[in-house]
């Protein structure tokens, strides 16, 4: 029989401890709790997802004399969580654009990062430059460019906007129309992902960095469906038409301090300093250890008004287009905040090593394998 569990309580405790001497290049926020005071909330998985009973208001939030306490408690709550989930929510999209904004203010995002202007957003729209729709009817419309793609609906998998040089640290979307079943979103979490890797791959990936494209959009302006804006979209580092950037492969998240993979299905072309069939080989092991591992994912099931706001720094997300698109329409408003330019950060830690707990059950006989060897 191979051992089973290799990393006890006391290991991982001193593990825990060790880490708090670290000076990282940003220091993590801490939660200060001033939202479990006020509201109820509960893990909707045990590694992704939280979710707020009924009785919260995001615009109460925003009128509360503590407004900054509870803003900033949300960020961090959202950064170590993924994402998180608030029903029936009675908010304007201006309302929605000033939350996301403030919440990328209260974790540190620079000065000159604002909300982001979606390269195919026409800027004379009814909601305005910073607003991104999620609409059943617009993808119908956009349908053969992106299901050239292939088959598999894991290959929608992705955080937003990685094509641009500064990307998004958070993003708001509320869904006002939703179909009676299907259209539901997941998320997995990149900090899982990350803590999946064999300690030499991680410190393989570290050095690496990737090419992010949205040569989707290019093909929908080909196509005649979209107009592209130049720019600046939020941050003066967005402009152009390039729609392509270079980031780290393993990214630090600077609220948490913690690190996860930052390269997605949809936008992440090439590992640079790998030959193409090289790059090609360690994307697909990432990407099949985020679609595949439904133990880091967390799915939410849309009512009309529900809100979802996630970190997309550290998570993946992709809809559902399982329903009728003949006969149901599915509608959303996104606001997305615009955050740091990618980094990563030597001294940043796995998400399991910052909270002292345990590898992933899947990892625990290798790692025992390899610490029997090292001590052999
Ligand atoms: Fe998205």
């Amino acid at each position: 029989m191979p051992p089973v569990e290799t990393t006890s309580a006391t290991t991982q405790e001193i593990a825990a401890l060790s880490l708090k001497d670290k000076v990282l290049k940003v220091q993590p926020l801490q939660r200060n709790h001033s939202l479990d005071v006020l509201y109820k909330s509960f893990k909707v998985q045990p590694h992704i997802g939280t979710e707020f009973e009924a009785g919260i208001q995001i615009r109460d939030i925003l009128k509360s004399a503590n407004a900054d306490d509870l803003i900033r408690d949300f960020a961090v709550l959202v950064s170590q969580r993924n994402v998180v989930f608030l029903r029936n929510q009675d908010l304007t999209f201006t309302e929605q654009k000033e939350f996301i904004e403030r919440l990328g203010r209260a974790a540190g995002k620079p000065a000159t990062s604002g909300l982001h202007a979606h390269p195919t957003t026409d800027p004379t729209s009814e909601l305005g430059e910073h607003a991104l729709v999620i609409s059943s009817e617009e993808a119908r419309k956009y349908g053969n460019i992106y299901s050239s793609r292939g088959e598999l609906a894991s290959l929608a998998w992705h955080s937003d906007i990685t094509f641009e040089p500064v990307p998004s640290d958070y993003a708001a979307l509320k869904i006002i129309k939703s179909p009676p079943e299907g259209g539901d979103t997941l998320w997995a979490s990149a900090y899982e992902i990350y803590d999946r890797l064999s300690p030499s791959f991680r410190t393989f990936l570290e050095g690496l960095t990737a090419t992010h494209t949205g040569e989707n959009f290019h093909k929908l302006a080909q196509a005649g469906l979209t107009t592209l804006n130049p720019g600046p979209r939020g941050a003066p580092e967005n402009v152009g038409l390039a729609l392509e950037a270079v980031h780290p492969v393993i990214r630090t998240n600077p609220v948490t301090g913690w690190k996860g993979v930052f390269a997605n299905k949809v936008f992440t072309k090439r590992i640079n300093e790998l030959s193409k069939d090289e790059s090609d080989l360690v994307l697909d092991h990432l990407f099949n250890l985020g679609t595949q591992n439904h133990d880091l994912h967390v799915r939410f099931r849309w009512n009309p008004n529900d809100i979802a706001i996630w970190d997309n720094r550290s998570s993946f997300h992709t809809a559902t287009t399982d329903f009728d698109f003949d006969k149901y329409e599915r509608y959303g408003e996104r606001a997305t905040s615009l955050g740091e330019r990618p980094y990563f950060d030597a001294n940043s830690v796995s998400r399991r090593e910052g909270l002292g707990i345990a590898p992933p059950a899947s990892r625990r006989a290798h790692l025992a394998s390899l610490a029997a060897n090292a001590t052999a």
